[in-house]
């Protein structure tokens, strides 16, 4: 079949540090961890069988695998080959997962993080050249916007794994003094989170994927609803804890900085569209379901007047949605007007 035959498969990808997300105009809607495990010998190559392998599947290997992780706070990691062919590898999987047929023309709009520079997009955008018909990458944050129909007079706060994306929608395309990055988000919180417990009961055997999972648990800033217990092993013997001091100081790190930001760049709004855009931001990503961030944030901005923060409703897939929604409703020929883009090279 020529390719131009069938409606072409529209993909939004949002490519993230811990996650990859892909959506599809045909319904995909799928996840994988952004990870990539080549074998670390030939023991490995024959229990693996395969070359390589992605998501879920690499990290329940890790005993015999080298694990990749090819972006690094919400980017490709700088002028790093292997990096390149792990990110690759990732994408190429993930386009999978969205079921494209022979001679279909796949176009995909994807996000990067505010902060992604011009050698970055390029080096993203080499990579899709080599795997899609037509690409194009948008800020991160934007794409959440234009999901939740927020393009002017809001504020966008993604919290991430490795960065908190933080954009101010003015009804254009945001430029780069309308967008923060912050290198604090889900993986810093795990790691002062390991660290507070470490040096508070020293006996309790502690790791990052412990600290991760207890924060996904538990997290919270603000007062308690609850005390925090966990359940862990000292010295060996379990034994419950209390930590709900730690968590809360952890989370907290994140929200001093998002909050100081936050004061800067409402700035960038026209004084008389500062009193909206305060009445209307919008957290998503990972972090989002922090509780009581929301009520602490505002409480933090209250000699600012009225500030209104809420979770949007799909915190998970909001970027990615908001890139097939643009991905479906941009024709292609304006897309080159949007984002930076790159044709096929295969
Ligand atoms: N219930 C929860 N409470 C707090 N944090 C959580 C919760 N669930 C997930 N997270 C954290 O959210 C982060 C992942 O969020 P997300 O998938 O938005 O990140 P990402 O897009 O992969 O990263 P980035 O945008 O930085 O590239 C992880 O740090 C994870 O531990
Ligand atoms: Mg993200």
């Amino acid at each position: 079949m020529k390719k131009t035959e069938r409606e072409p498969l529209l993909l939004g990808i949002d490519l993230g540090t811990s996650r990859t997300m892909i959506l599809s105009n045909r319904g995909a809607r799928a996840t994988v961890r952004s990870v990539v495990g080549y074998p670390k010998d030939i023991i490995g190559v024959k229990l693996m069988h395969h070359s390589h392998m992605i998501g879920e599947d690499a990290l329940k290997r890790q005993s015999y695998l080298d694990i990749h992780y090819p972006l690094e706070d919400g980017v490709l990691k700088e002028a790093n080959d292997q990096a390149a062919e792990a990110a690759k590898l990732l994408i190429k999987y993930a386009i999978g997962l969205a079921d494209p047929k022979p001679g279909d023309l796949v176009y995909g709009v994807l996000g990067v993080p505010a902060r992604a520079s011009m050698f970055n997009k390029n080096q993203l955008l080499k990579i899709t050249s080599e795997l899609m018909d037509l690409s194009m990458v948008v800020s991160e944050p934007f794409m959440a916007g234009y999901e939740i129909d927020q393009l002017n007079n809001a504020i966008i706060i993604d919290i991430g794994a490795g960065t908190t994306d933080m954009c101010a929608m003015k009804g254009t395309i945001p430029g780069v003094d309308e967008q923060v990055t912050v290198l604090k988000a889900g993986n810093y919180i795990d790691l002062v989170l390991e660290n507070l417990i470490r040096e508070n009961y020293p006996d309790v055997q502690m790791t990052n994927n412990l600290a991760r999972k207890i924060k996904e648990e538990h997290a919270f800033v603000g007062e308690p609803a609850q005390e925090v217990v966990v359940n862990l092993r000292a010295k060996g013997k379990p034994a419950s804890f209390n930590l709900t001091r730690e968590v809360r100081t952890a989370c907290e790190t994140v929200v001093t900085e998002i909050v100081e930001h936050l004061q800067s760049l409402i700035m960038v709004f026209d004084p008389e569209d500062q009193e909206a855009a305060l009445a209307n931001i919008h957290l998503t990503g990972g972090g989002s379901r922090i509780r009581g961030i929301e009520t602490l944030i505002s409480t933090m901005m209250k000699d600012y007047g009225n500030v209104v923060v809420r979770q949007v409703p799909d915190p998970d897939y909001c970027g990615g949605s908001g890139a097939l929604k643009l991905a479906m409703e941009l024709p292609p020929q304006y897309w080159e007007q949007v984002g930076h883009i790159s044709k096929s090279v295969k």
